[in-house]
């Protein structure tokens, strides 16, 4: 069971811990060839680390934790480590979906469903069904999922309005265009962290990472832990967040 985190505080307050994380888990491939280990192999113990990350982000206070598990451009690694990705997301689902479910988790999935296999897509909604009504931490799983896709999406929903008469061009601005993206109920990420050092958003939540405080850290995600996330939120503390204002000590 996951021990009770310290009540968050009110969305939008000034809070040391963010309210949601959103991570880049990055370097599973140079994990395992840096040991002679099939890439296979480093994904297996990103799983690994992805459960002590979810349990580090509860225990510290983290009500959203969003994870790039499957990119709209991973279709182009060979088929045998797609296989492998998406067996390890049918095993994550299978074997830990009850353990998140007891302790509270809600699993929420953004991205592209068509093109998935039916049994992912049936697992993906069985998770999101079964942990529905949850509240202690909020797992979103961005799988097969690209941001522009996600942009365009969008925008393809609003001109259909437009096309259709019920809505004037002149109404849409970014709110509007935010409410038509994967999860508009889900806060924009605080923090996002990318690990193996490479310093890049990679199609991740581009619209959401507007205001956002990037965290790049040089270890590759299998050895990410709990230590880490506390390392990189206290970095993300030591910022000043601005949000296109003045610093506090400056404006009036
Ligand atoms: C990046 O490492 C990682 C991925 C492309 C996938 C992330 C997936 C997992 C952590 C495991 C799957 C989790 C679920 C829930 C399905 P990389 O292969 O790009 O590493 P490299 O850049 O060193 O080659």
């Amino acid at each position: 069971m996951m021990p009770n985190a310290a009540a968050p505080a009110t969305e939008g307050s000034d809070r040391s811990v963010p309210l949601h994380v959103a991570i880049i888990m990055d370097g599973n491939g140079r994990w395992a060839a840096a040991r002679g280990l099939p890439r296979a192999e480093g994904h297996r113990r990103g799983v690994e680390a992805l459960r002590r990350v979810v349990r580090a982000a509860h225990e510290l206070g983290v009500l959203y934790l969003t994870i790039f598990s499957f990119s709209s451009e991973n279709w182009s690694r060979p088929a045998t480590e797609i296989g492998d990705l998406f067996g390890l997301l049918r095993r994550f689902i299978r074997n830990d979906l009850a353990t998140l479910h007891s302790d509270g988790v809600r699993v929420r999935v953004i991205g592209e469903r068509e093109g998935l296999e039916p049994d992912i897509c049936t697992l993906l909604n069985e998770a999101e069904e079964l942990t529905r009504a949850n509240t202690k931490l909020n797992l979103v799983v961005a799988f097969n999922y690209g941001s522009r896709q996600e942009i365009a999406g969008a925008a393809q929903r609003l001109a259909r309005e437009v096309a259709e008469g019920k809505r004037d061009p002149a109404s849409i601005d970014a709110d509007t265009l935010g409410r038509y993206l994967d999860a508009p109920d889900i806060p924009d990420p605080d923090l996002i962290i990318r690990t193996s050092g490479e310093l890049r958003l990679s199609n991740f939540l581009m619209w959401q990472a507007a205001y956002s405080e990037l965290v790049f850290v040089p270890i590759h995600w299998p050895d990410f832990d709990k230590a880490a996330l506390e390392s990189a939120i206290a970095e993300y503390a030591r910022r000043e967040r601005r949000f296109g204002g003045l610093a506090a000590k400056t404006g009036s």
